[in-house]
């Protein structure tokens, strides 16, 4: 199965596409543990452009194209002369000539669009001001290990509609699952992606953290405030959407938490839950790892 050429929100994908990198993932993930070689891009190039920090997304995918048996180049945006004024589509024609496929992070969504539209190699959005479809990836197939299924799983979204809200409901319109989400309503998420998802899963939006999560099978929250957002951010969310014990216990009882990280302890959620048995967030942060191994292995050729 080859993917369409770029991987920017998931809208990209349909249901069969994405249970594939799915189930690929957790293969990737047992050929890892079993010393099984999978050099499937061996010779290929990633081209990594970061205008944000980041340690899992620039670790996994550099680490991810060594184990595939290629390489990664990091690029921060400030090094590259984008940063005195060349423009982003004569980056994106120069690094075509150089490399296979180029995975950024950037600040505003359009820049990565338009790296895609000049571009002639794929393109993966390593987190936009509004999306993040990586991280889910990575979110849905640790549901799946933890839990078994995809389908006819409920996921409450806990604090700010942002960007990883916005892929993980795009991912649940095509695993099956289904979503409440509690934000204040300024901060719900965007209206669209909401719009689409419903068509296919049903989407529930609320301001109150309890409704989310009674009875759900994931609960779910990321920082109060995300790299672009200034501190009023996290007062119009702390504390009342922040996931602790209480909250914890008005989800099913095998209930587990996850985040995408980084956290920020005992304000989006206290140290008792990221730490307590029911986190999954360290298996959900190594499934990075192997889910966009999954990824690269679909975009640049299959094994
Ligand atoms: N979750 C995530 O993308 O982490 P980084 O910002 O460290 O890459
Ligand atoms: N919402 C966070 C995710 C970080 C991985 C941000 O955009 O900063």
């Amino acid at each position: 199965m080859t993917l369409s050429k770029h991987f920017l929100t998931l809208e990209e994908l349909d249901s069969e596409e994405f249970d594939d990198l799915i189930q690929l993932s957790l293969k990737l993930k047992k050929n890892l543990r079993d010393n099984v070689p999978h050099r499937h891009l061996a010779g290929r190039t990633l081209a990594m452009i970061f205008q944000k920090p980041s340690t899992r997304t620039r670790i996994s995918f550099e680490v991810g194209m060594y184990q595939l048996g290629g390489s990664a180049i990091n690029l921060s945006s400030g090094d590259l002369q984008l940063s005195r004024g060349e423009s982003i589509e004569d980056t994106a024609r120069t690094i075509s000539r150089y490399a296979d496929c180029i995975m950024a992070r950037v600040y505003e969504h359009d820049q990565i669009e338009a790296l895609a539209r000049h571009a002639d190699v794929p393109v993966i959005n390593g987190l936009s001001n509004t999306f993040h479809p990586c991280q889910t990836l990575a979110d849905f197939a640790t549901i799946l290990e933890r839990k078994g299924r995809l389908g006819e799983i409920d996921i409450a979204w806990v604090g700010d509609g942002n960007n990883v809200c916005n892929s993980m409901i795009y991912g649940a319109a095509l695993s099956g699952a289904t979503m409440s989400i509690a934000t204040p309503s300024a901060l719900r998420p965007l209206e669209r992606v909401v719009r689409k998802a419903s068509r296919l899963t049903r989407i529930h939006l609320t301001e109150d953290p309890h409704e989310a999560v009674r009875d759900a099978d994931v609960v779910v929250t990321d920082t109060f405030k995300s790299i672009h957002h200034d501190d009023s951010h996290e007062d119009t969310l702390y504390p009342k959407y922040q996931v602790n014990d209480h909250l914890m216990s008005l989800a099913k009882p095998d209930a587990i938490f996850m985040h995408c990280l980084p956290a920020t302890r005992d304000r989006e959620v206290t140290t008792s839950v990221i730490d307590g048995k029911q986190s999954a967030v360290w298996d959900e942060a190594e499934n990075r790892l192997h889910s966009q191994k999954a990824l690269l292995v679909r975009m640049l050729g299959s094994p």
